[in-house]
């Protein structure tokens, strides 16, 4: 069982490498605290917290020999001192957090080489998301966008491997609308603008009355 999220909202971001999250949840914080007068806390799985620090260098490879039970163990453990150390202090206080990669992340990526049910199990008491926005860019879209902002690719970006992230993802999405959850898919090919706009009449949906207060 999920753990009870306290009085904030939390929001996450899901996507393939490369389908922009990292902009959308930028801009996402920008319209909530310049439009709305909301407070909204940026967070982001792998966390900067201290075993983040050690799965980023395992996806850069400069740490190696860990194999992928290890790194699903890792992410969840990861996730629990994120929820522990940022994300429920903020929740607490009833302001927003608005999250790059939760989740689905680890069902997705992890979930190619490991038992699913083990997966959910080891992740059980991780909050749930009050909404998952899912932003959908094809793998070969996203490998274009990586390649040409740097040099270097990390563990996942390939693009047989980002195919098979992506069905994982598509699955998501309907368990997920089959158990009641909310969730929402956005087109991420499109100028990051478009996919902003599409954002902010989402969220104007699941959290603001027409005078663009909370409800
Ligand atoms: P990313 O979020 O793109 O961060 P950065 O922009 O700093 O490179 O990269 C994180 C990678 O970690 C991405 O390939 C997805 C992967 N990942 C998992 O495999 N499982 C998880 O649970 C999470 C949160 C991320």
């Amino acid at each position: 069982m999920h753990k009870k999220n306290p009085k904030g909202k939390f929001i996450v971001f899901e996507g393939i490498d490369g389908s922009g999250i990292s902009t959308q949840t930028q801009r996402l914080k920008s319209l909530f605290e310049s439009k709305y007068g909301i407070k909204a806390v940026l967070a982001k799985e792998p966390s900067e917290g201290p075993i983040g620090t050690i799965i980023r260098q395992v996806l850069s490879d400069r740490v190696i020999g860990i194999d992928d039970s290890c790194l699903a163990l890792l992410f969840a453990a990861d996730r629990i001192d994120h929820n522990n150390n940022k994300i429920k202090p903020v929740l607490e206080q009833g302001d927003f957090v608005i999250c790059d990669r939760y989740l689905w992340s680890t069902y997705a990526y992890q979930g190619m080489h490991n038992d699913y049910d083990w997966i959910k199990e080891i992740n059980k008491f991780a909050y749930k998301p009050d909404l998952t926005i899912f932003i959908k860019v094809q793998p070969e879209t996203s490998l274009k966008r990586i390649t040409k902002s740097r040099f270097k690719t990390e563990k996942f970006e390939k693009v047989d491997v980002l195919g098979q992230v992506m069905v994982n993802y598509i699955k998501l999405i309907k368990e997920w609308k089959d158990l009641g959850e909310q969730v929402v898919e956005i087109d991420g090919e499109r100028d990051p603008e478009l996919v902003e706009k599409e954002i902010k009449t989402v969220i104007e949906h699941y959290f603001l009355n027409k005078n663009t207060q909370l409800v």
